[in-house]
């Protein structure tokens, strides 16, 4: 390799890669428009999942009764149900029959008779000291229990009771029977 030949090697200047007007205008507009997309899908997105996200509040219990007016013939209660369902939220009225055991416990029943779902009544001239059912006949005991034409007895609420007041939980399968 001759002097000048080195020379040339030596000082070659270093080539730089540039982008195009081209690719600059491209990644420009690409960035603009992921940065837009991404503003307006993310909170659809988030309003999308928002009750999978939403604690849920398991378990709740909502005071019903004074503990000293629960007595040993059963009384309809009524009661507020806070319930949220997606992104619709309610407050449905429901309803308990509630009596205090001969053990002295309180306990609560649901009203609704396990034949087809009819709202059933306590007592009457029917079904004396019974629950009983006007649509098809169904009877239950004080406890709940089936007496005829109901295929299972009556459902009870969770009950628990603090500072003299009665609250009640969720719907679970009558333990008293
Ligand atoms: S729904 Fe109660 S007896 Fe049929």
């Amino acid at each position: 390799m001759d002097h000048n030949t080195q020379q040339e090697t030596t000082h070659k200047p270093v080539k730089r890669k540039e982008m195009s007007r081209r690719q600059f205008l491209s990644y420009t507009l690409g960035g603009a428009t992921a940065f837009m997309a991404g503003g307006a899908i993310l909170p659809m997105l988030r309003f999308a999942v928002d009750p999978i996200l939403v604690k849920k509040q398991k378990g709740s219990f909502v005071k019903a009764i004074e503990e000293s007016k629960v007595t040993n013939e059963p009384q309809q209660v009524d009661f507020k149900v806070h319930q949220v369902d997606g992104w619709y939220e309610s407050d449905p009225k429901m309803q308990a029959w509630i009596t205090k055991g001969e053990d002295g416990t309180i306990f609560a029943l649901s009203p609704v008779c396990k034949h087809l779902g009819c709202t059933i009544g306590w007592s009457g001239e029917e079904a004396p000291n019974k629950y009983h059912c006007p649509c098809h006949g169904a009877q239950y005991d004080k406890n709940g229990k089936t007496l005829k034409v109901a295929p299972k007895s009556l459902d009870e609420y969770q009950v628990k009771t603090e500072n003299g007041w009665v609250y009640l939980g969720p719907l679970v399968p009558n333990s008293r029977v």
